[in-house]
């Protein structure tokens, strides 16, 4: 089995570059669904649930061709509208496909996205959403089948601003006939990049504050598309940065997609500099408590929960982490508390007393985000940290060990 050896106590220093965002190359590789010309996607980053999205591509007839960052998807000789039941089980996002099968074919069927480590994680708001465009929607055995003739365009309020159901929406709305209106929609930064691309392919959408507008249109075509920053992947290095007491830059990044996340930073004390396209932070020798809640975007990200507790777990008092998206994101904790770390969890409400160090353990990662804070709060603590089920970090953090290692980290992978 795959681990990280982590030798901790160096203080990170240089430069990182980050990737393109994960959860933003999902959805736009699925979106080259709405089309028969080729979609071209750079800054595509080389992670497992970029390669589980582009082999549900290919299941479903795709011709998808990949040399590196850049991906090119086009039609390949035979299409299907039934997803594979083993790439949507290991991955939610997997799921967006309903959308654009369902509105280029008229029909689609797709097996439930299984349960998760961080909660329940419904699709109901992606089934309702489709179901106000026109589609019909049954269940049978785990899957879900969809069948719609033309989608129609309607208004749409969705009493929570899912990442997933706009996303599924969006999509659909855009070869829809009329205009469909989501209110209270998402507006991560990669929910604006799909719209960006779904532009680019010929769609028409106005973002206004979580007001979506989407002109459908009969056709889509092709295009070419860069994908934004990974701001979770920044802030988790910037992060490694602030938790060794190091400094840190991480170049390539947009900063306005970070400001949720650097003010809490910033308030611990850690000194935040930005520049063109870099952020750099210098740690602080101990951080300050701090009080934080996460939310959809513009609130702090939930994706940076579990580091910046591990963050928090070393700060000089009493700090709290209110976790408002998942409401069972926390199964790092026992795994940080085993390192010295003293976290009262009551509810969805985290209470973490900092203590002065942390001792290296053997523990293992639970998903991408869990694996994230585990491999900091390692970084940080005294003595040699061993970290197993590596599968869950590669999901979202590409090289994350040669990145880290870069910035002076004693960390290596290892296979026995
Ligand atoms: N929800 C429902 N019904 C739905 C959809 C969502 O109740 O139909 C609930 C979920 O159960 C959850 C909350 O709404 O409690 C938020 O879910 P959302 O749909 O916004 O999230 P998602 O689309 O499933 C994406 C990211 C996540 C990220 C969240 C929130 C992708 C592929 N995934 O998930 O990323 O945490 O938005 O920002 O875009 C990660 O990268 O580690 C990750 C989990």
């Amino acid at each position: 089995m795959e681990s990280f050896r982590i030798e901790g106590g160096v203080p990170l220093s240089g430069t990182v570059r980050v990737d393109g965002a994960k959860n933003s190359a999902l959805p736009a590789c699925v979106a080259s669904l709405l089309t028969d010309e080729p979609v071209v996607l750079h800054r595509v980053p080389e992670l497992r649930d970029v390669s589980t999205i582009l082999y549900t591509l290919g299941a479903l007839g795709r011709r998808v061709v990949r040399h590196g960052a850049h991906v090119s998807i086009g039609v390949g000789e035979e299409s299907s509208t039934e997803a594979d039941a083993y790439s949507v089980r290991q991955m939610r996002a997997s799921f967006l496909v309903l959308a654009p099968l369902v509105a280029r074919f008229g029909r689609a069927a797709v097996p439930l996205p299984g349960g998760c480590a961080i909660g329940r994680r419904p699709v109901d708001l992606h089934l309702t959403g489709l179901r106000a465009l026109g589609a019909r929607v049954e269940e049978r055995d785990g899957v879900v089948l969809v069948t719609a003739d033309r989608l129609t365009g309607a208004r749409i309020v969705l009493p929570y601003p899912s990442v997933g159901a706009t996303e599924q929406i969006l999509m659909a709305a855009s070869l829809a006939s009329g205009e469909t209106v989501i209110e209270n929609g998402a507006i991560e930064p990669e929910v604006e990049d799909l719209a960006a691309l779904l532009g680019r392919m010929g769609a028409k959408i106005e973002i206004d504050g979580r007001t979506i507008r989407i002109d459908g249109r009969r056709e889509l075509r092709g295009a070419e598309h860069t994908l934004i920053p990974d701001r979770m992947e920044a802030g988790t290095f910037l992060l490694a940065g602030a938790i060794t007491g190091g400094s840190v830059t991480v170049a390539g990044v947009r900063s306005e997609h970070l400001t949720p996340f650097l003010g809490p930073l910033e308030s611990t004390g850690a000194d935040v500099t930005i520049g063109v396209e870099t952020v750099t932070v210098h740690g602080p020798s101990r951080p300050l408590p701090a009080e934080v809640v996460t939310a959809p975007h513009p609130g702090f990200p939930t994706d940076l929960h579990p580091p910046f507790v591990a963050y928090l777990a070393l700060a000089t008092g009493s700090s709290s982490l209110v976790e408002s998206v998942f409401e069972d994101r926390f199964a790092y904790v026992d795994a940080l508390c085993k390192m010295g770390a003293k976290i009262v969890r009551s509810g969805a409400a985290l209470t973490i007393h900092g203590v002065e160090s942390l001792q290296g353990q053997a523990t293992e990662a639970t998903d991408i985000r869990a694996g994230a804070a585990l491999t900091l709060a390692g970084l940080a603590a005294r003595g040699r940290t061993t970290l197993t089920h590596l599968e869950h970090i590669d999901r979202g953090y590409s090289s994350l060990e040669e990145k880290l290692q870069h910035l002076g980290a004693r960390i290596e992978r290892r296979d026995e």
